[in-house]
C-alpha cells in the first residue's frame, strides 16, 4: 500500500514512512493511493472476532511494509492496556447502541489510536536508529493520553504543555503523575492558546525541529485515523442483526468521523454517519447548507470539541472533489484569504448523501445527560451526550444507530454533576491518582524558555 498527500505534492510511500512523516510534507494529509474493499462475506466472517484479531485484520491490509508477526505483536501491546476485555464494547441502552472507546488508560477514545501509535513510534526508531522529541499542547486530554501512549519508551523523550491551573485537577493529575523518566510536563502561565503558539513557533524553526528530531502525536497522523477505523467494524458485528446502521460521532476535528468515512468506503454497510457538534458548529453547517465559514471558538460543556478549524476535514475534501489535489490546494487558500470554503451544489448533495448533522448547545447536552439516565440509569459524558441527543433527535424512526462513547463521564464531572445533581462515580483509575507524587515544571509563557528546557532534556 502507498501513500499520497491531499496537496498532490509528494512521491508515493510506505506506511512506515507515513506514519514517520505525520503531516505530509507538502503541507497536505497522508492517505492511502486506494482504499480496499471489503466484500460482505469477509465482513461476515470477521464479525464475532475479537479485537485484537479484528484490528490485525483490518490494519494489515494498509501496514504491509511491516512484518505480519511484528504487527500483530504491536496491535496485542497495544489493546493490553485496555481495562475491558473486549476493548470497546457495544451496549444498548434507550433504543440507542452505545460505543464505549473509553476503557483504556486515560478513559478517553484517543487511547485506541495514542497507544497503537507510540508502540509504531518505537518500533520505527528502533529500527532506523533514530530518536524522536515530541512535543504537543494540550487543553487537557490529548495530553494524557498521548503521554501513556510513549511512557517508558525507549528512543523517545515527550514534552506537553498545558496551561498552567486551566485544566480540570483530574486532567492535569493525569498527565503530572506519570514519573517516566521521558516524561516533561510543563505547565505554562497562560492560555491553552500561549501553550499552542509556543508549540507552533518550534515546530516552525526548521533547525530546530531538524536538530532535535521533533515529532508530533495529534489526530493528523495517519496511523491515528487507521487506529479509529477498527471500532467501526467490531461495533457493527456485534449488533445482533449485521443490517445497514447510523454511527452517531461527536465531532471537533473530523477525525473520528472521518475513520467512519473510511469504514463506509471498504464496504461497511452504514447509511449515514451524524455529525453531531456542540456550538462549535462550522462542521454541522457544511453538511446542513454547505456553509463551511470560520467563526469564533465558544466554551462550552464538551471542550474538546470547542474547535473551529477541523483539520481532518481536508482527507475528506480530497475525495469529496474527486482526488483532485489542485481544487483541495484552492480550498484552502480560499479559506486562508477569506475565512470560507465555498461548495458547488452538486458538492453539497454529496455531502449529504453520506452525512446527517445536527448542533447540540450545552442546555440540550445537560438535558440529555440528566433523561437519559432517568430513563436509563446509564451516565453519559458531555460529548458522548452531543452525539446521543443527535440520534435521539435527527433520526429517522427504526434506524439502527450506535453512538459513540468518546470519553468516561468521570472525566467531565462537573458538568455530569451539573446536569444530574451528583458526581459521577470515579473509576478505580481516577480515584487512585488522588495523592500521587507529580512532577511537573511551571513556566512562563516563554517559548525560549521551553526550548532551552527541551534542550537540556532532549
Ligand atoms: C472526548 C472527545 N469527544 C469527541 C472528540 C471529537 O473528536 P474529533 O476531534 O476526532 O472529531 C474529542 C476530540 O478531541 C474528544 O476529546
Amino acid at each position: 500500500m502507498k501513500y499520497i498527500s491531499t496537496r498532490g505534492n509528494i512521491a508515493p510511500i510506505g506506511f512506515k514512512d507515513a506514519v514517520m512523516m505525520g503531516l505530509a510534507t507538502d503541507g497536505g494529509l497522508i492517505l492511502p493511493e486506494s482504499i480496499p474493499r471489503i466484500d460482505r462475506e469477509t465482513l461476515l466472517a470477521w464479525c464475532k472476532l475479537p479485537y485484537r484479531e479484528l484490528a490485525f485484520n483490518i490494519i494489515s491490509l494498509f501496514a504491509d511494509d511491516i512484518p505480519k508477526e511484528d504487527l500483530k505483536a504491536l496491535i496485542d501491546r497495544s489493546y493490553a492496556s485496555f481495562g475491558h476485555p473486549e476493548t470497546t464494547p457495544l451496549v444498548r441502552k434507550d433504543g440507542v447502541y452505545i460505543l464505549e472507546l473509553f476503557h483504556g488508560p486515560t478513559l478517553a477514545f484517543k487511547d485506541v489510536a495514542l497507544q497503537l501509535l507510540g508502540n509504531l513510534f518505537e518500533y520505527l526508531l528502533k529500527e532506523r536508529g533514530e530518536k524522536m522529541n515530541i512535543l504537543g499542547a494540550t487543553s487537557g486530554d490529548t495530553g494524557s493520553a498521548a503521554i501513556a501512549g510513549v511512557r517508558g519508551r525507549d528512543n523517545i523523550n515527550i514534552f506537553i504543555l498545558h496551561p498552567h491551573l486551566k485544566t480540570s485537577p483530574i486532567q492535569a493529575l493525569q498527565m503530572t503523575s506519570v514519573l517516566d523518566a521521558n516524561v516533561h510536563n510543563i505547565a505554562v502561565e497562560g492560555t491553552f492558546d500561549d501553550c499552542q503558539d509556543i508549540v507552533k513557533t518550534l515546530f516552525n524553526d526548521l533547525p530546530f525541529k531538524k536538530e532535535y528530531a521533533l515529532g508530533a502525536v495529534n489526530s493528523i497522523n495517519w496511523a491515528r485515523v487507521l487506529a479509529q477505523v477498527v471500532y467501526y467494524f467490531y461495533a457493527w458485528g456485534r449488533l445482533p442483526e449485521q443490517q445497514e446502521v447510523v454511527f452517531s460521532v461527536p465531532t471537533g476535528n473530523f477525525g473520528d468521523i472521518f475513520a467512519g468515512y473510511l469504514a463506509k468506503r471498504m464496504g461497511l454497510p452504514i447509511e449515514k454517519l451524524l455529525l453531531a457538534t456542540n456550538e462549535n458548529n462550522i462542521l454541522s453547517r457544511f453538511v446542513a447548507s454547505g456553509d463551511y465559514s470560520l467563526g469564533q471558538v465558544v466554551q462550552t460543556v464538551s471542550p474538546s470539541m470547542d474547535i473551529q478549524l477541523a483539520s481532518n476535514l481536508e482527507r475528506y475534501l480530497f475525495y469529496l472533489f474527486d482526488e483532485n489535489p489542485e481544487r483541495v490546494r484552492n480550498a484552502f487558500a480560499e479559506l486562508q484569504q477569506t475565512g470560507r470554503i465555498v461548495f458547488s451544489e452538486a458538492e453539497v448533495k454529496r455531502v449529504q448523501s453520506e452525512f446527517l448533522s445536527c448542533t447540540v448547545d450545552e442546555k440540550q447536552t445537560l438535558e440529555t445527560i440528566a433523561s437519559f439516565n432517568r430513563e436509563t440509569g446509564y451516565i453519559l459524558d458531555p460529548h458522548t451526550a452531543v452525539g446521543v441527543r443527535g440520534a435521539l433527535e435527527c433520526l429517522p424512526g427504526g434506524a439502527s444507530v450506535i453512538c459513540l462513547a468518546t470519553a468516561h463521564p468521570a472525566k467531565f464531572g462537573e458538568a455530569v454533576e451539573k446536569a444530574i445533581g451528583f458526581p459521577p462515580p470515579l473509576p478505580p483509575q481516577l480515584a487512585a491518582l488522588e495523592g500521587l507524587e507529580t512532577r511537573c515544571e511551571v513556566m512562563d509563557a516563554d517559548r525560549e524558555k521551553v526550548k532551552r528546557f527541551l534542550q537540556e532534556r532532549a
